[in-house]
């Protein structure tokens, strides 16, 4: 024999009904601010991930075509004919005087150096006696004498043997 529904119990379940009924509203009212939140918040999109995307989608291979390929040549070119043009120092000058203003009067006008300097005839005197070959000689292989370290081209390398020739010649002239 079941028990008889008492008045108790109808209570009960028509309580328990409103609270469930009201915890219900309350879930879709969370749902809601919660959906509300993210649309005005969207997580942040990682950014190794858009690198990924663009390194998918980017085009195989770069394509030059038409003038933007012959402009990107020619300044190759250019870019490369100027390096060159570089690697002759001062710009080839076989100007004795400018080579010297250039380089060598680092040394040769700075007696710390232990370098003669241009400005001292008595202490060129018995250089020039020994010739302008030898001089010539140690300035385009280097030399170390009893003042210090004459250094191979005064240490630039892209001074050839008629730029060095000149600049001698012009320091000779200088001291004579
Ligand atoms: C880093 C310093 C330095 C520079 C740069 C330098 N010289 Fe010298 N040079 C010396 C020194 C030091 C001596 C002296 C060496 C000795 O007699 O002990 C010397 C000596 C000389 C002599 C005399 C060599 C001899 O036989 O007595 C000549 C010529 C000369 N230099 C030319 C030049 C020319 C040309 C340049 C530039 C292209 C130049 N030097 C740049 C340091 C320098």
């Amino acid at each position: 024999m079941t028990n008889p529904v008492t008045d108790t119990d109808r209570t009960f379940l028509k309580h328990f009904s409103m609270v469930i009924g009201f915890l219900v509203l309350v879930m879709f009212f969370l749902i809601g601010v919660a959906l509300y939140l993210y649309s005005k918040n969207p997580p942040p999109i990682n950014p190794a991930h858009t690198e990924e995307v663009e390194q998918r989608i980017a085009p195989v291979a770069g394509v030059y075509a038409g003038d933007t390929g012959r402009a990107a040549l020619a300044a190759a070119q250019e870019a490369a004919a100027k390096a060159a043009a570089s690697q002759v120092a001062y710009g080839g000058t076989t100007d004795g005087k400018t080579i010297f203003g250039n380089l060598c009067h680092t040394c040769h006008e700075n007696a710390a150096t232990g370098a003669p300097v241009i400005s001292n005839k008595a202490e060129w005197a018995p250089r020039l006696a020994q010739g302008e070959d030898t001089l010539l000689k140690h300035a385009i292989d280097g030399f170390t004498g009893k003042k210090g370290v004459m250094p191979a081209r005064g240490g630039n390398p892209s001074l050839n043997d008629a730029q060095v020739k000149a600049t001698v010649e012009w320091m000779m002239s200088q001291v004579k």
